[in-house]
């Protein structure tokens, strides 16, 4: 399929693989933009953690869901900045209450159907990559590249207290790999589009490699279809 701007990069993985890094990274050196999709996720959990909404509430978090009204405005630096009913909701979608949250609301398969959809109308036209957990098996199961990164929890947990001390949050080890553990098994075991990865797409295991790498090798992998 040939889009107007491009193709649609479609980069799926557990929590912690980097996805959202290289995914920038690469969106800049080709000039496409880039949308975090977890982002939506995390907006409906906000919104549903906010208002006291029991998570597990399919019926109440589909009105959630629905209620939203996401703007997207690509920025210089190729991220898709979003806006929720009017908000930019900015560092709040990262605390981790609303990351536990947005691993519980994102099991509604009718409240994802909602999401799927915003997704799928911001980046029709190509030109993006998208980064994720369904996205090339639900969200554009016809990606023209399809990227699936992984690594060993240890090395995820590593990576988060490496980022959260040098942000000067307090930060726990044990506790950070517990809570990998916790979001790798409900993403991966929950019945609506679970976390695995399209037959198609291509599989990096980031443990051993450092960020460059990783970037080069997604851009490579890119390169492939628009060469
Ligand atoms: O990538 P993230 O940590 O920002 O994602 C937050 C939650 O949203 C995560 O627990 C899984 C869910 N999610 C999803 O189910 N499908 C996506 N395409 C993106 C995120």
């Amino acid at each position: 399929m040939s889009r107007k701007n491009g193709p649609v990069v479609a980069i799926d993985g557990t929590a912690g693989t980097g996805k959202s890094t290289v995914g920038k990274a690469a969106a800049q050196k080709l000039g496409y933009g880039f949308l975090s999709t977890g982002g939506l996720y995390r907006a409906l959990a906000y919104s549903v953690f906010k208002k006291q909404i029991d998570p597990s509430d399919a019926e109440a978090v589909l009105a959630e869901a629905k209620s939203l009204c996401f703007v997207f405005q690509r920025q210089p630096d190729a991220t898709l900045k979003m806006f929720v009913n009017g908000e930019y909701l900015g560092e709040q979608l990262h605390l981790d209450e609303v990351a536990q949250t947005a691993s519980k609301v994102s099991t509604h398969a009718q409240a994802r159907a909602v999401l799927t959809e915003k997704m799928r109308q911001v980046a029709k036209d190509g030109g993006i990559i998208l980064e994720g957990r369904d996205i090339g098996t639900v969200v554009f199961p016809d990606a023209e590249v399809k990227i699936y990164l992984t690594a060993a929890p240890e090395v995820r947990a590593q990576r988060r207290l490496k980022q959260l001390l040098a942000q000067g949050l307090p930060a726990d080890y044990t506790h950070i790999l517990t809570s990998i553990k916790e979001r790798d098994e409900r993403d991966s075991t929950r019945a609506a589009s679970p976390l695995r990865a399209a037959a198609d797409a291509c599989q990096i295991d980031t443990s051993d490699l450092n960020r460059e790498q990783v970037i080069e090798a997604v851009v490579k992998e890119i390169n492939k279809y628009v060469a």
